[in-house]
């Protein structure tokens, strides 16, 4: 087996959770080689394992039961162990490290290398449009969130909704309307590629329309 499938298998065995699973993961390597092929001076093999990698300790951080661990700071040491053992050399291991440690929306850690630029946007672009609606059902059922909630100006409710360290505080409180409007409605602002940037725009027009329609829906409005 090639490195990259045993990769791949290794990270397909801590990961469990189906809005973050392995075809998460492999459609994030796909985008992101896409972009890479589109973007000048993008190693290929950093943006490939990392994209692979960059979610490894996702489960870790949704199980941790004093909810500190941020996956993308746990991810990076668990990447370079595992390419350690893989004997990839030093500059790969920290470029691969670099990107997983900047690729989380709600991080305050920014990508700043080329490879951690493309990861980040591939992983965002897998936030929205039909997949994004898509996964943010997945991720309302596995934590128990309402369908809809109503965002009211006059609630004293704090929508951003979040701890510290960026993760959701009070999961009843939350839905997928909600997280489109206070974070993946602005995704287009927060990619770095060209690439990117000329795939956002239908995805979040499809987006768009979709929560319109809930909304009126759930108020029997059509
Ligand atoms: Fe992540
Ligand atoms: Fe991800």
């Amino acid at each position: 087996m090639e490195n990259i499938d045993k990769i791949i298998a290794i990270v397909k065995k801590e990961l469990s959770s189906s809005s973050h699973d392995i075809e998460h993961t492999l459609r994030v390597r796909n985008t992101a080689l896409k972009i890479a092929a589109h973007t000048v001076g993008a190693d290929k093999t950093i943006v490939e394992l990392a994209s692979i990698l960059h979610d490894i300790a996702r489960v870790k951080e949704d199980t941790d039961p004093v909810r500190t661990i941020d996956h993308a700071v746990l991810g990076a040491e668990m990447a370079s162990a595992i390419l350690k053992q893989f004997g990839y050399s030093s500059e790969i291991i920290e470029g691969v490290s670099n990107c997983i440690s900047t690729h989380r929306y709600r991080g305050n850690n920014l990508p700043k290398t080329i490879e951690a630029k493309i990861l980040s946007d591939a992983d965002k672009l897998d936030a929205i449009g039909a997949i994004g609606v898509a996964r943010a059902f997945m991720i309302a059922g596995e934590y128990g969130e309402p369908l809809f909630k109503e965002i009211n100006d006059d609630s004293n409710y704090d929508y951003s909704n979040k701890l510290e360290n960026g993760r959701i505080e009070n999961f009843g409180e939350h839905s997928p309307n909600i997280e489109y409007e206070v974070k993946l409605k602005k995704i287009p602002e927060r990619l770095y590629t060209d690439f990117a940037k000329q795939m956002v725009q239908s995805r979040i027009k499809y987006m768009d329309g979709f929560f319109s329609k809930l909304e009126m829906e759930v108020k029997g409005e059509e």
